[in-house]
This record gives structure tokens, C-alpha cells and sequence, in this order.
């Protein structure tokens, strides 16, 4: 049997360089060395070599198989460097690429504000108590000291749902639902929403407040401006006073009206405090001593004050912001400029 080994060999080494990758190269490995491959046939067929050329054909043959093998194996190695190397090229990251920004929201002016009166009252020892928006009129207005007749209805447009239950027009709602369950000492801070049929640039129909009530023994009006000077200096600025100005709510006697010095000209008199210096920002006074019964709390023993301020007020004068209704848009452009 004539055995031409070096053609083969050259043939398998030709195609096993040719082989692109290590799928085809292990085809080309198949063709020659697998079980049905070419050089293991010519072993397999040792039979039919005549038995004096069999030491010499089977030393060709196995020669030929030991040099493909390490052909195979050399080419190999290059193949998986190269499919290495393509991969890695592949996955490259760039890590010196910029990242993509997430966009977060932030909170609401009004949710700031609040937040942050929440803060200031809670450092001085108040407690947060929040009543319901639908309200009865005894609580809106009645126990308030403001009976149906009573002119100071007036002063708040309110939304009716019946004859007997209304939207509430104040949060000092809240003053008298803690006041029945709770005797003296009472530190009361009651955030929350509040409708009145009202509608301009510095009315909205919905708006929140922020009411405050204290009652104690021995609670005079010189707490209320203390507690209220330290309020406007955190909220404002370290050099804000105020200024309390005579005033009438039925339900606390004296009442007043505060005023905090204008932030913007720190006092001398700008448009935005329309030259006076000064802002008005809430409602307060002493409760009135018929409230006080009216709740079963004895007013020759305990005093108190409360006050109540419009905390959109608050937002607009801290922010500088025109119009309350940029409050309820939720215009985006407007909201993310609020951002710590
Ligand atoms: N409830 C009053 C208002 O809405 C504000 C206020 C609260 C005044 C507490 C005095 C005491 O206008």
C-alpha cells in the first residue's frame, strides 16, 4: 500500500490554517483524527499492509498523527487568542464616557414649607394634630366663637355641602376638636387644607395652612411674638423681627395681625413689601376666654394663643413666587427649580 503522508500532512495543515475559527478548526481535526477521519482509517487498514511494511507503515502513519495533533493544537492556541481578543474588543466599556442622568424629582415649595415649619414648631415641643377637611359648622365657626348671625362669617366665603357641613374655611377647626379631648398643657401644631371661594393672584380656592395653639397656665401674649421671632428668623433670616398689629378674629381677644420685616430689602422698603418694610404673614392672638369654656377648659386658670398662617403665603414670599397659581400647575420648568 503506497502511503503519500506528506501530502496529506501538507493538505490538513493548509486547512487547518485556513480555519477561521475554532468550529471549523475542530471540523478540519474531525476529518483527519476522528473516529471516521483520514489518518485513523489508514490505521484501522494496517490489516491489508503486507506484514513486512506493516513496523514501517505504522511508525509513518502514527508520525503523521503525532505532527498533525501538535499542528492542531499550535493552530488552535492562535484561533482561541484571536476569538479572545475579538470578544474583549467587543465588550469594550469606555469608563472615561459620561454617565447618563437620571432625572429625580424634587419636593413641592408647598411641601418644602411645610416640612420645614413642621421642623421649626416640632423643635419647640409641638405636637402635629390633623382634623378633617369636611367639617361641621359648630366646629368651623360656632364653638369658634362665631355664631350664624355673626358678621365674621363674612370675612370667609365658604363652601357649603349641607346646611350642617361645609369645607372648613381655617384649620383653627382643629383648635376646638383637641381642646374637648384634651386639657392643659396643650402644644397643638395642625397643618392641612383649607377651601374658600376665592380666586386671584394671591387667593386660590384650596390652600393650606398651618395653625398653632397653646394653652397653659400663665401663657401671655409676650410668648406668642417670643415663639414667633424665632419662627421668622429660622424661616426667613437671622436678622428677621416682627411685629404684631392690632386686629379682630372672634375667637381670640386681643387678636393681631404679624408682620415679619421684609426679606427682600431687610426692612427699608421695596415693591415686594410695597415699600413699608414690612410683610404680613399670619394671624394670631389670645383665645378667647368663650372658646376656652367652650371646651370645657377653665379660662380663669389656663390663657393661650394661637395663631394661623397661609403656608402659600409663606412659599411665595420665601421663593419670591408672583402668582399662587404656579402653586397647582405643576408646571415641571417651575417645580425643579426647588431643589435642595
Ligand atoms: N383662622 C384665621 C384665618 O384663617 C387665622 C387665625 C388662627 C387667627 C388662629 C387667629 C388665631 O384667617
Amino acid at each position: 500500500m503506497q502511503l503519500n503522508s506528506e501530502e496529506i500532512r501538507k493538505r490538513a495543515i493548509a486547512e487547518s490554517e485556513a480555519a477561521a475559527d475554532s468550529r471549523a478548526l475542530y471540523e478540519v481535526k474531525m476529518k483527519y483524527l476522528g473516529r471516521a477521519g483520514e489518518v485513523t482509517a489508514l490505521l484501522k487498514g494496517m490489516k491489508q499492509v503486507p506484514a513486512e511494511e506493516r513496523p514501517a507503515f505504522g511508525k509513518q502513519v502514527n508520525d503523521l498523527r503525532v505532527e498533525l495533533e501538535a499542528a492542531f493544537e499550535a493552530q488552535e492556541e492562535k484561533v482561541r487568542a484571536k476569538e479572545l481578543e475579538q470578544k474583549l474588543a467587543s465588550e469594550r466599556v469606555d469608563v472615561t464616557m459620561p454617565g447618563r442622568k437620571g432625572r429625580h424629582g424634587t419636593l413641592h415649595p408647598v411641601t418644602r414649607v411645610r416640612n420645614r415649619l413642621i421642623d421649626i414648631f416640632m423643635g419647640m415641643g409641638f405636637e402635629i394634630y390633623e382634623g378633617p377637611e369636611i367639617e361641621s359648622d359648630y366646629y368651623n365657626f360656632t364653638a369658634l366663637n362665631t355664631p350664624a348671625d355673626h358678621p365674621a362669617r363674612d370675612m370667609q366665603d365658604t363652601f357649603y355641602l349641607t346646611d350642617e357641613f361645609l369645607l372648613r374655611t381655617q384649620t383653627s377647626a382643629g383648635q376646638i376638636r383637641l381642646m374637648e379631648k384634651k386639657q392643659p398643657p396643650i402644644k397643638m401644631l395642625s397643618p392641612g387644607r383649607v377651601f374658600r371661594s376665592d380666586d386671584d393672584a394671591t387667593h386660590s380656592p384650596m390652600f393650606h395652612q398651618m395653625e398653632g395653639l397653646v394653652v397653659d397656665e400663665h401663657i401671655t401674649l409676650c410668648d406668642l411674638q417670643g415663639m414667633l421671632d424665632e419662627f421668622a428668623r429660622t424661616m426667613f433670616s437671622e436678622t428677621s423681627k416682627t411685629r404684631l398689629r392690632p386686629s379682630y378674629f372672634p375667637f381670640t381677644e386681643p387678636s393681631v395681625e404679624v408682620d415679619v420685616s421684609c426679606a427682600a430689602c431687610g426692612g427699608k422698603g421695596c415693591p415686594l413689601c410695597k415699600g413699608t418694610g414690612w410683610i404680613e404673614v399670619l394671624g394670631a392672638g389670645m383665645v378667647n376666654r368663650r372658646v376656652l369654656e367652650n371646651c370645657g377648659i377653665d379660662p380663669d386658670r389656663y390663657t393661650g394663643f394661637a395663631f394661623g398662617m397661609g403656608i402659600e403665603r409663606i412659599a411665595m414670599l420665601k421663593y419670591g413666587i408672583n402668582n399662587i397659581k404656579l402653586l397647582t400647575e405643576n408646571d415641571v420648568r417651575f417645580l425643579e427649580q426647588f431643589k435642595d
